[in-house]
């Protein structure tokens, strides 16, 4: 998809079709009554204002979110229609609401089969190129379509998106590269999470993250079975040895030769390619959907993708554990125990909780390998699912300022996520009679029992934990998104990683 900015008015630019926003700048009603909607149009052009004020007198338009008014020829502008969507209220309006503006802007001409439009950047508090980084992000998003296998998809692609927007043209399109580079990554991740099993092994995980290294410069180690004995990481291993196809331990570097020695950050991604659950065996109901386990991990692999070729000023690592959790004649068995890499004696109660079992190891290699900050992200528990649905991710973090410091990036990313605790107390509950802890922590606060058990393997490093069990996949199409794998949190690492040494990316 290519990406134009064009800082010329609106209405004088030749496109297939004008889109533009409207935002509802009704006050509220003081009495409690539903205020009369008062739409306005987000451009100051007034040829485009003359062309669409039928349509909001006429009260088709009102500015409510994701309303979308098409009109054919508009008088006194170049562009052959004129797309008007909403915005929600005025008040609230922000690069949040924006990409997803574009994102079902791009949907709904698609489907229309129009191969170029033209976007109209609206103010935002934000500043301009925020605004246009929000609407690359948001058209990319919008662009995925997960129908890969479908041998009679119809391959309806938008070529260009136009970007019309006032401001420094330089930072404009350095803005409009940024979000390239961020959609692109985050389409990466949700086509790794899209694979089916059989399409998607650890090795075959491995070649991918090994070709993007290749292609953008970043180096990449794929190893086997032979390096999991080698480093003793039991936890790991104990998940992949009832599989048939062997685990990869991925690490990838961006290492840039001028950066601080420190902070060195670790980025490290649940990889399960599969997850039948073991021994302890899952349900058949909705099993299938058990191929975006490793969406984590494929999120860790599009964010070094990003970096690399954003090249922030900062050191980072990034490790994917991909492994299959099969039961078999080789799998784990509930009680056995099994020797982490750090030394930890953990008895297994239910070879379901394989997340925790590889990030164990995960994570305390990252730490080996030089990381002073860690991030992991995994779909960990469906308890996460049923605590904060699919709206949030579950943010955990054993330190408050690198907590704060990774909000900032939620705000920037607009991606949801809701923190929870991991207070000492919680600890008790894996305790274990024969070993120093359990893999389970019984039937209350799964999401945090999980994170506890992740916390055992990080030690003081500051360390935040993502459970994306519940947002990694859209189990409904949205106006802006298909139905499918949706790429968390890559866009949040990627802010932060931006910001990691005072935003000196360059
Ligand atoms: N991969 C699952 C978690 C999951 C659930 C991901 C729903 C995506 C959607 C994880 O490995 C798992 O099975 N967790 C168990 C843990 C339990 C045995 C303590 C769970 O959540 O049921
Ligand atoms: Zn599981
Ligand atoms: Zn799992």
């Amino acid at each position: 998809m290519k990406i134009t900015i064009s800082t010329a008015a609106p209405s004088q630019i030749e496109t297939e079709c004008l889109v533009v926003s409207v935002v509802d700048a009704a006050a509220e009603a003081k009495n409690g009554d539903k205020p009369k909607p008062a739409p306005q149009l987000q451009t100051d052009d007034q040829a485009v204002s003359a062309a669409a004020a039928d349509l909001i007198a006429s009260g088709e338009a009102t500015g409510k979110l994701l309303e979308a008014t098409l009109l054919h020829k508009p008088q006194g502008l170049k562009a052959k229609r004129l797309l008007l969507i909403g915005g929600g209220k005025a008040k609230s309006f922000s690069s949040y609401e924006l990409r997803k503006l574009a994102g079902a802007a791009l949907r709904a001409l698609k489907s229309k089969n129009l191969k170029s439009f033209l976007f109209v950047a609206p103010n935002l508090a934000s500043g301009a190129p925020d605004a246009v980084k929000s609407i690359v992000e948001g058209a990319y998003v919008g662009s995925f379509e997960p129908n890969y296998y479908q041998s009679d998809r119809e391959d309806k692609q938008v070529d260009e998106v136009v970007i019309a927007a006032k401001g420094d043209e330089k930072a404009l399109n350095a803005a409009a590269e940024t979000g390239r580079i961020i959609g692109e990554a985050q389409n990466f991740t949700r086509d790794l999470a899209n694979e089916p099993s059989n399409k998607m092994t650890p090795t075959i995980l491995g070649e991918r993250a090994k070709k993007m290294s290749d292609e953008v410069g970043l180096q990449c180690e794929v190893y086997g079975p032979d390096k999991l004995h080698e480093l003793k990481m039991g936890a790991f291993w104990s998940v992949s040895q009832g599989s048939d196809e062997e685990p990869r331990l991925i690490v990838m570097r961006h290492e840039p030769k001028d950066a601080p020695e420190k902070p060195v950050l670790g980025l490290v991604g649940k990889g399960i390619t599969f997850d039948t659950g073991g021994i302890s065996i899952k349900p058949a109901e909705g099993m299938e959907k058990m191929k975006y386990d490793m969406a984590g991990g494929a999120a860790m692999i599009g964010v070094m993708r990003a970096i690399a070729q954003l090249k922030p000023n900062v050191r980072v690592i990034g490790i994917v554990c991909a492994s299959e959790n099969m039961p078999s004649g080789k799998a784990q068995k509930p009680g056995d125990i099994q020797i982490a890499m750090s030394g930890k004696s953990i008895e297994v109660i239910n070879t379901d909780a394989e997340g925790r079992l590889v990030l164990a190891d995960g994570l305390h290699y990252a730490k080996q390998l030089g990381a002073t900050h860690l991030i992991d992200a995994a779909t960990l528990t469906g308890a996460v699912v049923v605590a904060l649905g699919m709206v949030n991710a579950g943010i955990f973090a054993n330190n408050d300022e690198f907590y704060d410091r990774f909000s900032q990036s939620l705000k920037k990313s607009g991606e949801k996520m809701w923190r929870l605790p991991v207070d000492d107390e919680y600890r008790e509950m894996l305790k274990s009679n024969i070993a120093d802890m359990m893999n389970i922590g019984g039937r209350w606060a799964g999401a945090v029992t999980a994170a506890m058990f992740l916390k055992e393997f990080v030690g003081d490093t500051p360390w935040i934990h993502l459970d994306i069990a519940g947002v990694a996949w859209m189990e409904d199409a949205k106006p802006w998104i298909a139905k499918g794998p949706t790429g968390v949190p890559v866009r949040s690492l990627v802010e932060f990683v931006l910001e990691v040494n005072g935003g000196n990316a360059g």
